[in-house]
């Protein structure tokens, strides 16, 4: 595969270039999908023809690369890699300088401009360890899924079960009720060319999830986004919809009775808007509007429902429960009703940011979706500490930020509790709500500590909120009779500690009760499960830790 470059200059050895690029170098390059590290090898024969090649090391695998076009002259190099996404292929070049005992590469993709690395001799180090001791230790006393049984599933998001350790999957099992499919159920990797299906994953997901009794739902049929363009070659319309069709009836076919429900058209609308475009659809301007027209979506759910005509049928968006775009989400779907589209449900993503939460656009989103009878999810729920929020590609940052602090971990937990209690209140029409990952470092907003567990599987306050939420009066009163102000903490026979607890109420619940006490390293601080009893608060005997 590779090219060759013959140095042409007599005066010029390729030993000296050998020496001096040859061998094993390491770097890394940012890329949508997470850091990647490159592991580079360099050769020059004695007539000085190069070779390249790469292990890379991403999030979920390690890829092999042969580059192309390898050019090596004197303390300078270029190559190319060439990839393959469904049926196109990109080209990302590479060009390498020495920079004293290290090597300058900058990549180039595109229009895309350059990222440079630094790549060195030794391998990079690894990123610093998180600390395996939760910020806040949480204690709970049963499990998400179970507290709201009665009223909608709890679910979460990945590609389960290849790469995922087997602590992470007993987690996922038994926390959640249902799953969806986080990338494996996407046209570009499950049907990458018009003859070619890739069902390995996600013949794995759905054997996994049986097992473990989750409820499965598909993520995604109809999408401008992680699809390959085959679909669209030709532009011809009778061709497109002839594909959407055959992708549609072979995917929700091939599940059909196993799957409980699918995203069928994912973020149809355009982000922003103003008040002209709210009183439109405001479609967003993909190769599905353009080859198909508006018409697409309502074909889209059509072949759907055909396929399984029991599986219940989502349009899912993200920030369609405020502004504009919320407008021309009513819009477009009172046409899609109007049309007989065999829509059931409306799928609110809900990427949101700690401190920002739209509640009051949520809760009436809920019930304007309710009022064309429509059953409403809450389908990738993420509550960010840091940086960007919102469903948008590109714009995750932090990704090795800091760790969060109990201020920021008590905010999450309130802005969790009052969208439970808002998903409570409308449980009637709530099918589901499904966290998109599954634990701070099994999600795409990695470095903004959006979910229920730290990145080592440890519970967060926000769950407790919530577990506190799902607690009826009635049930707390039982359970705590009277309200302690100070809270003797028993450890489990090792030694006496007493703190005062300090707790407050949020608007629907008191939650997060934190006791700020140094605990040898373990934890800076305990948080016990406070509820929202006007009667009092739970407390929780912690330990055994040990007591110097
Ligand atoms: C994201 C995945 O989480 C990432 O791993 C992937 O790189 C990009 O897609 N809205 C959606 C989801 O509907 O499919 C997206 O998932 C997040 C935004």
């Amino acid at each position: 595969m590779s090219a060759t470059f013959t140095l042409g200059q007599e005066n010029t050895s390729p030993k000296q270039s050998s020496e001096s690029l040859t061998g094993t170098w390491h770097c890394q390059f940012d890329s949508p999908f997470g850091l990647q590290t490159y592991h580079l090898h360099i050769a020059i024969n004695d007539a000085g023809d190069a070779t390249a090649h790469a292990e890379v090391d991403t999030r979920d695998e390690v890829r092999k690369v042969e580059f192309v076009d390898v050019k090596v002259d004197n303390d300078s190099l270029s190559f190319a890699e060439v990839r393959q996404f469904g049926d196109r292929e990109f080209r990302i070049e590479y060009s390498g300088e020495r920079k004293g005992k290290d090597l300058a590469i900058t990549r180039s993709f595109g229009e895309r401009g350059g990222q440079e690395s630094l790549a060195t001799r030794e391998l990079p180090k690894p990123p610093p360890k998180e600390d395996p001791a939760p910020v806040v230790e949480v204690k709970i006393d049963c499990l998400i899924k179970d507290a709201f049984k009665d009223s909608f599933l709890v679910g979460m998001a990945g590609d389960l079960p290849s790469r995922y350790s087997e602590e992470e999957l007993k987690l996922a099992a038994e926390h959640f009720a249902a799953i969806t499919p986080e990338n494996c159920m996407k046209p570009e990797r499950v049907h990458p060319a018009e003859d070619r299906w890739d069902f390995e994953r996600t013949d794995a997901l759905v054997q996994w999830a049986e097992k473990n009794d989750m409820t499965i739902h598909g993520h995604t049929l109809v999408w401008h986004a992680q699809t390959p363009n085959w679909f669209f070659e030709e532009r011809d319309p009778e061709t497109v919809k002839r594909r959407m069709q055959q992708h549609i009836e072979t995917l929700v076919g091939r599940y059909k009775g196993k799957l409980q429900s699918w995203d069928v058209v994912n973020e149809a609308i355009n982000d922003g808007g103003n008040s002209e475009t709210a009183k439109t659809e405001n479609l967003r301007n993909s190769n599905w509007l353009q080859t198909l027209g508006p018409e697409f979506l309502t074909l889209a759910f059509k072949f759907a429902r055909q396929a399984d005509p029991d599986a219940v049928l989502y349009y899912n968006d993200y920030n369609i429960e405020s502004g504009p775009k919320h407008a021309s989400s009513m819009v477009l779907l009172e046409r899609l009703l109007a049309d007989g589209a065999p829509i059931d449900a409306v799928g609110i993503q809900g990427h949101w940011r700690s401190g920002r939460v739209p509640f009051e656009d949520i809760e009436k989103a809920i019930t304007d979706y309710a009022s064309l009878g429509l059953k409403v999810s809450i389908t990738e729920l993420d509550v960010t500490i840091r940086g960007e929020s919102g469903g948008q590609f590109g714009r995750r940052r932090f990704r090795n930020s800091a760790p969060p602090t109990v201020d920021d971990l008590n905010a999450q937990a309130d802005d969790y509790a009052r969208l439970f209690a808002i998903f409570k209140k409308h449980e009637d029409v709530i099918e589901r709500v499904t966290f998109w990952g599954l634990n701070d470092r099994r999600t795409w907003r990695r470095g903004q500590h959006p979910l229920l567990f730290d990145g080592n599987n440890n519970v967060k306050p926000a769950y407790a909120s919530i577990l506190a939420l799902a607690d009826s009066d009635d049930d707390a009163a039982k359970r705590a009779p009277e309200p302690p102000k100070n809270v003797r903490i028993e450890d489990g026979g090792q030694g006496d500690y007493s703190a005062t607890v300090a707790f407050r109420f949020d608007r629907h619940a008191a939650v997060s009760t934190i006791i700020p006490m140094d605990l040898q390293g373990r934890a800076k601080s305990h948080h016990f499960l406070a509820t929202s009893s006007p009667f009092g608060f739970l407390t929780w005997r912690t330990g055994p830790f040990a007591v110097p």
